[in-house]
């Protein structure tokens, strides 16, 4: 490769300007190039080119490469390296696509670089932030008032959640925890389902209030909190109820157990990274009933919603909570009358990531919302019975997009996850489902189509049966 000029060229400034054109042009085939190839490859990155990323290793160059050589580079041995999630063959964990409308804005966010801390920093990143808020806001019936977040996912979502319920409860106790720290400080119960997300746990023990000091209510077969299980609750309890289990897709049972905690005085934490958007169908609202009654919730823009990697939301009903939690002050930190992010989240420099989530909403509205969750449903339920008829057995309650399935022992139906993933026709994970090993399909991309699904499914099929 030709080096053209070294990032630190003493070039005229107009010379620059046009290597920089040429190359983000360059950028633009190659992104191009790489959406519309990846259909033809397998899901998984085969094995030559996971060993080829060690071009890319060794020490720091002591010279500059020239960007062109660099980006060449990236798309020549990065790309083949890259899980194929953009295909709508791509099952594992919970994970979206990228919207159009959220990876163009994407782009034109690394363009802007903005620093999203605060208002006098990026005014428009501090506007779309708090508009985009507001949508989801809106989307998921919380009531007015409530503010939030824009995090890099729903453990971060959890985080700054919990911290907002810490803050409170700690407040009522007369207890200054940002000030002086837990030590010495008043207990706190915090309550979870027996099937709680792990980033629930994680974001406790951030918090300092303990990975194993939890109390854990008892689950049904499909993952939710048994509603006659719940034990004691007082103001000085967070309560974590979830919204959509990451193997089965079940919700708490909300609506009986919220009027409850908040006659208590409990604080009631969400974790809905991905279910909550469940309220933007009128097929599905249904299942988010009572989560609005909550203090907190937590959710992920790169799950459901499709808007990329990486976007999470932090919602609280009391914003002063959230901002007492996280607010920053310094002599140079010059706060505005309006918004500043930094005031919300846990970070002070971060990318304009609010942007990519206005952009992704506004391009699908509400209604492109509900028919995300509604597509992706109705292909899970395709994949289940399917499989059924096919003579396997489906684990749970297939009530969303989750759909857990066993091809038999826990050898077996690992020795089918493997053999599928090694065909690339689509990419599914296994998992452990109340002591049964299985295999997840998660269908969360907005591309997924009828013959994706059918494709898969005949994969699937094919490798259960070899
Ligand atoms: C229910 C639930 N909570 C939290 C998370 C963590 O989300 P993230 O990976 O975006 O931090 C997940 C991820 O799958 C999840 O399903």
């Amino acid at each position: 490769m030709a080096a053209s000029h070294p990032p630190h060229s003493s070039l005229p400034a107009a010379s620059v300007a046009d290597a920089r054109t040429a190359l983000l042009k360059r950028a633009a085939r190659d992104a191009m190039d790489y959406l519309e190839g990846v259909n033809a490859r397998p899901v998984a990155p085969i094995a030559q080119a996971i060993a080829a990323l060690s071009a890319l290793r060794g020490p720091l160059p002591p010279g500059p490469t020239s960007p062109e050589t660099v980006l060449h580079l990236l798309h020549e041995i990065g790309s083949p390296a890259t899980v194929a999630k953009t295909t709508g063959r791509y099952f594992g964990f919970v994970t979206g696509d990228c919207l159009p409308a959220a990876l163009a804005a994407s782009w034109l966010v690394s363009a802007w670089d903005q620093n999203a801390a605060h208002h006098v920093q990026s005014p428009v990143a501090a506007q779309l932030e708090e508009t985009a808020i507001d949508w989801v806001r809106e989307l998921f019936g919380l009531p007015e008032g409530t503010g939030g977040a824009v995090v890099t996912g729903a453990t971060m979502a959890n985080f700054s959640g919990l911290a907002a319920a810490r803050h409170t409860l700690f407040e009522r106790a007369g207890w200054d925890v940002e000030a002086d720290g837990l030590f010495g400080a008043p207990p706190i119960t915090v309550v979870v389902g027996e099937e709680v997300h792990q980033s629930v746990i994680k974001a406790l023990g951030l918090l300092g209030m303990g990975r194993k000091r939890v109390v854990q209510v008892p689950v049904d077969g499909q993952g939710r909190m048994r509603a006659d299980a719940v034990p004691h609750l007082d103001g000085m309890t967070i309560l974590c109820l979830q919204a959509g289990n990451v193997n089965t897709g079940a919700f708490d049972p909300a609506a009986a157990i919220c009027p409850v905690a908040r006659a208590a005085g409990a604080w009631i934490h969400v974790d809905g990274a991905f279910g909550l958007w469940a309220a933007a169908s009128p097929e599905y609202c249904k299942l988010t009933r009572g989560f609005e009654q909550a203090d907190s919730w937590a959710t992920d823009g790169h799950k459901w919603p499709n808007i990329g990697y990486d976007c999470g939301i932090a919602l609280v009903r009391d914003i002063k909570a959230l901002r007492a939690a996280m607010s920053i002050q310094a002599a140079y930190l010059v706060h505005a009358e309006t918004r500043d992010p930094s005031n919300y989240n846990p970070e002070l420099s971060r990318r304009a990531r609010g942007v990519e989530l206005w952009a992704g909403l506004r391009s699908l509205g509400r209604q492109g919302m509900a028919a995300i969750v509604e597509r992706t449903s109705s292909h899970a339920r395709r994949f289940a019975a399917g499989l059924k008829a096919a003579g396997f057995e489906v684990l749970n309650d297939v009530v969303i997009n989750q759909v857990l399935v066993s091809f038999g022992d826990a050898e077996k139906t690992l020795r089918v996850i493997a053999r599928l993933q090694a065909d690339g026709t689509c990419w599914c994970g296994s998992t452990v489902w109340q002591g049964q090993t299985a295999m997840r399909i998660s269908v969360s991309s907005w591309v997924t189509s009828n013959e994706d699904v059918e494709r898969s499914l005949a994969a699937m099929i094919k490798a259960a049966k070899e």
